[in-house]
């Protein structure tokens, strides 16, 4: 693992341009530690989930898959839609577990965090994903837990986080993730 960067791929849940979710990916890109890559796969192009074409997926759908094979660990970073998951992630999410046998996600050290307009900064949200994650087989980094709100208040108008604790909240995230991530490789390797 020390001849390679450690790569941590970032998964956002809106589409959205000015995202914020997308900009606190932006930011952890920043305070990763020394020796950390963090990559941003767009969803953009995955098309809604339909089974009967499960076997032969379409090529953005095959591109997520091996761009989360190859990662290390994985950090989404997502609104909160009608107090739950964004149907694009989750259809993301759908894609890459399936068919059966051929699931992606499974063994995955993930995080999660959330960036939304109103206060709660996605808590309800995040608990739903991490239900989600059981399933899965995403093994899930349990504190911190990095709930980030009102956005307007914690980023500037590029999209730049300002809020230095929301900083080191990301940050202290980004280190739990890949300590997580090196506990369950040295935990295979026994
Ligand atoms: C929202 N928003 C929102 N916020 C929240 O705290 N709880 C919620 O349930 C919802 N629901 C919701 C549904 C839909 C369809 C939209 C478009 C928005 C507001 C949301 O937090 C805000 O738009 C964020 O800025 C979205 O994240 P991005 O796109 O900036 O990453």
């Amino acid at each position: 693992m020390a001849d390679r960067p450690f790569t941590i791929l970032g998964i956002c849940g809106s589409l959205r341009a000015g995202s914020y979710n997308r900009a606190a990916l932006r930011a952890a890109q920043q305070l990763a530690p020394e020796g950390t890559r963090v990559d941003i796969f767009d969803l953009h192009g995955i098309p809604p989930y339909n089974q009967d074409d499960e076997n032969d997926p379409p090529p953005r759908v095959r591109e997520l898959k091996a761009a989360v094979r190859a990662a290390d660990a994985l950090l989404f970073a997502s609104p909160e839609y009608n107090y739950s998951v964004p149907g694009v992630l989750k259809n993301a999410i759908d894609w890459g577990s399936r068919p059966g046998g051929d699931n992606c996600w499974n063994g995955k050290p993930g995080a999660v965090m959330g960036v939304s307009g109103g206060a709660i900064g996605t808590a309800r949200m995040q608990y739903h994903l991490r239900q989600v994650f059981v399933n899965v087989g995403i093994q899930a980094v349990i504190r911190p837990e990095v709930m980030i709100g009102p956005a307007a208040a914690r980023f500037d108008a590029a999209g730049n986080l300002t809020d230095e604790k929301t900083r080191e909240f990301v940050q202290k995230l980004v280190v739990a993730l890949v300590e997580w991530a090196r506990r369950l490789e040295r935990g295979r390797a026994l």
